[in-house]
C-alpha cells in the first residue's frame, strides 16, 4: 500500500516559522516522524513538499493509478485553491487533510477549506501526530 504525503508552502520552514503556533521541531523532523510512523504501520510513503500550487497539482495528477491514498497538508492553499481541490476530485484517490494547528480556532479566513470538500477526513490541531492518525485512517479504509 503506497501513500503519497504532500506538504504545501512554508511547511519547509517548520522550526523557524511561528514556533508558538507550529512548534520548534524542524521540517526534516516531521519527515522522519512520518517515515517512522509509516514503517510501524507497514505502509510505503512517498514524501513531497512544494511552495508552488501548480507543482502540487502536478504531483496529485501523477499519483493517479500509483498511490492508494494521499495525506495532504495544503498549508495556505487550503483556503484558496480550487485547483488543488479539482485535482483531488479528478484523481479520486482517498485523501486525508492534515493541519498542524487548529485552523478552526485561529483567524476567520482559516476556517474555510476548499480541500475538505474532497477529503474523506480532516485532522487539525494535533501537530505531528495528525499525520500518523491520517496514515492509520487510510490503512483502515
Ligand atoms: C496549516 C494551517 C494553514 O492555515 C496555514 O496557512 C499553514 C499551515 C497548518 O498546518 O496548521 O501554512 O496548514
Amino acid at each position: 500500500m503506497k501513500i503519497l504525503v504532500i506538504n504545501g508552502p512554508n511547511l519547509n520552514m517548520l522550526g523557524i516559522r511561528e514556533p508558538g503556533i507550529y512548534g520548534d521541531r524542524s521540517f526534516s523532523a516531521l519527515e522522519n516522524f512520518i517515515k517512522e510512523s509509516a514503517a510501524e504501520l507497514g505502509v510505503e510513503v512517498s514524501l513531497f513538499q512544494s511552495n508552488h500550487e501548480g507543482e502540487i497539482v502536478d504531483v496529485i495528477q501523477s499519483a493517479y493509478g500509483v498511490f492508494y491514498g494521499i495525506v495532504i497538508n495544503p498549508a495556505a492553499y487550503t483556503h484558496t485553491s480550487v485547483a488543488i481541490l479539482d485535482a483531488l476530485k479528478a484523481v479520486g484517490i482517498p485523501t486525508v487533510e492534515v493541519h498542524l494547528s487548529d485552523i478552526n480556532s485561529r483567524e476567520e479566513f482559516r476556517r474555510f477549506s476548499y480541500i475538505s470538500l474532497a477529503a474523506k477526513k480532516t485532522i487539525c490541531g494535533k501537530g505531528f501526530d495528525g499525520y500518523r492518525e491520517a496514515l492509520e485512517y487510510l490503512c483502515m479504509e
